[in-house]
C-alpha cells in the first residue's frame, strides 16, 4: 500500500473523531426499537411516532446546511467539541424525558449533533491524515457508523420488553458521547485549517507531532501554496470552477440514499416479513446478521480503498447493488411463496449490504472529504452532505408508501434504476483520488481539469 509508516497520533485523532461517526449509527438505529417501547409510557398517535423518528434527521439536515461555514471560521476541534456536547444534552433530554415533546427535542439536538458531525468528522481527519492512507483513516468513521448502527440493533433486542427500557435505549448513546468529548479536550487543531487561519508556528508544531517527525516543510509549503492561490469569499464555494466539485459532491450524497441504503437499515424487518418470513426470531437474527455483514465488508473496504483505488470500488459496488435489487425484484415479483425465491430475496439483501459497504458507504464521505479546495471545504463540504440527509429523509420518508403504492417489486426495481444511473454518470466524472495530496487536487481544479483527472 504505502511505505509510510502509520503513526500513533494520527490513528488516536482518527479513532476518538470517528466517536462520531458511532453515535451516528447508534442513534439512528436505536430509534426503530425504541419506538416499539415508548408506547408502553406514551400512547402514541402515528403523527407524534413519525415526529420521533423523522426528528433526527431534520436536525441532522439542518445542523449540515446551517453550520457549513462554522467548520471554516471556528475550526474543526472547537465544532468537534460543541457536537459532543450536543450529542450529550440529546441523549440526556431524550432519555429522561417526562413527555413526547421532550423526546422530540432531544432527538432534534442529537440530529444537529449528527449533521454537523457527520461531516466534520471525516474532514478532521482528512486534514490530519498523510495521503497514503487517508482512504483508510477516513473511512473508520464509516466503519464507526455501522459498528454503531450494530450495537443499536443488539441494545434493542437486549432490551425490547421492559417497560422504560427506551430510556436505556436511548441512554446508552452518552457513554460515547462522554468519550468523544473528552477525547476532543486533548486533540489538537487541524494543521491545515490553523495555516488557514495564519497560526503557522502552531500548525508546524501539530504537523510534526501528526507525522512523528519534523521533516514537514514539503507539506507544509504543499498546503501553504495552495492557500495563497488567491482571496475567498463565501460566494466562492459557486464559481464556475468549484461548482464542477460542489455537484459531484451533491450528486456523490444523492447516490448514496437513492440506492436504497436505508429502506434495508431502517425497515429490514418489514421486508423480511413482506418476503414471507414470520418467525420474530429469525426476522431478528437476520437483522442482526446484517449489521454483523455491514460492519465486516466496511473493515475490508478499509484495507482496500487505498490500494484497488476509488474508482474500482464504486463501479464493482454499484454493479453489484443493481444486480442484487434485480434479484429481489425478481423474487417479489415471482411469487414468494416458493421457498427458493425467498432464500434469493435474503441473499439478495446480504448481497446489497456487502456491496453498499465496501462502495458507496464509505465512499461518499472519503470523497467529499477530498475533493474540495481547503478555502471552501467546510461549506462545500457541508452542502454535499445536506443532500445526503436530504435525500435519506426522502427515501426513508416515502419507502412504506412506494411499497403501498407500486409493490416491492417495482420498488426495488426503481432503487436498481438508480444504481445504474448512478454507475454511468460515475463512469464520467468520479476522479480517482488514491494517493495523492489534497493540494494536487486542488491544483488539478484550479487547472480546470475535466472532474475525472482531477486526480491524475
Ligand atoms: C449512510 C447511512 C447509512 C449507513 C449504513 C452511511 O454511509 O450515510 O445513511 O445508514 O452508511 O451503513
Amino acid at each position: 500500500m504505502t511505505s509510510k509508516k502509520l503513526n500513533f497520533a494520527v490513528c488516536l485523532v482518527s479513532l476518538i473523531a470517528a466517536l462520531a461517526g458511532l453515535l451516528f449509527g447508534f442513534d439512528t438505529g436505536i430509534v426503530s426499537g425504541a419506538i416499539l417501547v415508548i408506547q408502553k409510557s406514551f400512547p402514541l398517535t402515528a403523527v407524534q411516532k413519525e415526529c420521533i423518528v423523522s426528528a433526527v434527521l431534520v436536525g441532522a439536515m439542518i445542523a449540515s446546511l446551517i453550520s457549513g461555514r462554522l467548520a471554516d471560521n471556528y475550526g474543526r476541534k472547537d465544532l468537534m467539541l460543541v457536537i459532543a456536547i450536543l450529542f450529550i444534552t440529546g441523549t440526556l433530554i431524550a432519555a429522561l424525558a417526562g413527555s413526547i415533546k421532550m423526546i422530540i427535542v432531544g432527538r432534534l439536538l442529537i440530529g444537529f449533533a449528527i449533521g454537523m458531525g457527520s461531516y466534520i468528522a471525516p474532514l478532521y481527519i482528512a486534514e490530519a491524515a498523510p495521503y497514503e492512507w487517508r482512504g483508510g483513516l477516513v473511512s473508520l468513521n464509516q466503519l464507526a457508523i455501522t459498528i454503531g448502527i450494530l450495537c443499536s440493533y443488539l441494545i434493542n433486542y437486549a432490551f425490547v420488553g421492559t417497560e422504560y427500557s427506551w430510556r436505556w435505549m436511548f441512554g446508552m448513546g452518552v457513554v460515547p458521547a462522554v468519550l468523544l468529548g473528552v477525547g476532543m479536550l486533548f486533540l489538537p487543531d487541524s494543521p491545515r485549517w490553523l495555516i488557514k487561519q495564519n497560526q503557522l508556528e502552531k500548525a508546524k508544531k501539530i504537523l510534526a507531532y501528526l507525522r512523528g517527525t519534523e521533516n514537514i516543510h514539503h507539506e507544509l509549503s504543499d498546503i501553504q501554496q495552495s492557500l495563497n492561490i488567491h482571496y475567498a469569499s463565501f460566494k466562492e464555494v459557486f464559481a464556475p470552477w468549484v461548482r464542477r466539485v460542489l455537484f459531484l459532491g451533491i450528486f456523490l450524497g444523492f447516490l448514496q440514499q437513492v440506492s436504497g441504503i436505508n429502506t434495508i437499515i431502517y425497515y429490514a424487518p418489514t421486508i423480511f416479513e413482506a418476503a414471507g418470513f414470520h418467525d420474530i426470531s429469525n426476522t431478528i437474527l437476520a437483522t442482526v446478521g446484517i449489521g454483523v455483514v455491514n460492519v465486516l465488508s466496511t473493515i475490508w473496504a478499509l484495507i482496500y480503498l487505498d490500494r484497488k483505488g476509488r474508482r474500482t470500488l464504486m463501479f464493482a459496488g454499484l454493479i453489484g447493488m443493481a444486480a442484487s435489487l434485480f434479484c429481489l425484484s425478481f423474487a417479489f415479483r415471482f411469487g414468494l411463496n416458493w421457498e427458493g425465491l425467498r432464500w434469493v430475496s435474503v441473499v439478495s439483501i446480504f448481497v446489497f449490504i456487502i456491496c453498499f459497504a465496501f462502495s458507496l458507504g464509505p465512499l461518499l464521505w472519503l470523497m467529499v472529504s477530498e475533493i474540495f479546495p481547503l478555502r471552501v471545504r467546510g461549506t462545500a463540504m457541508s452542502i454535499a452532505v445536506f443532500s445526503c440527509w436530504f435525500w435519506n429523509a426522502v427515501v426513508s420518508g416515502t419507502f412504506l408508501s412506494l411499497l403501498n403504492a407500486l409493490g416491492p417489486s417495482n420498488t426495488f426495481l426503481l432503487f436498481g434504476a438508480m444504481c445504474v444511473l448512478g454507475l454511468i454518470i460515475s463512469y464520467f466524472i468520479l476522479p480517482e483520488t488514491k494517493g495523492v495530496s489534497l493540494e494536487h487536487i486542488e491544483e488539478n481544479i484550479r487547472k480546470g481539469l475535466p472532474l475525472k483527472d482531477i486526480g491524475a
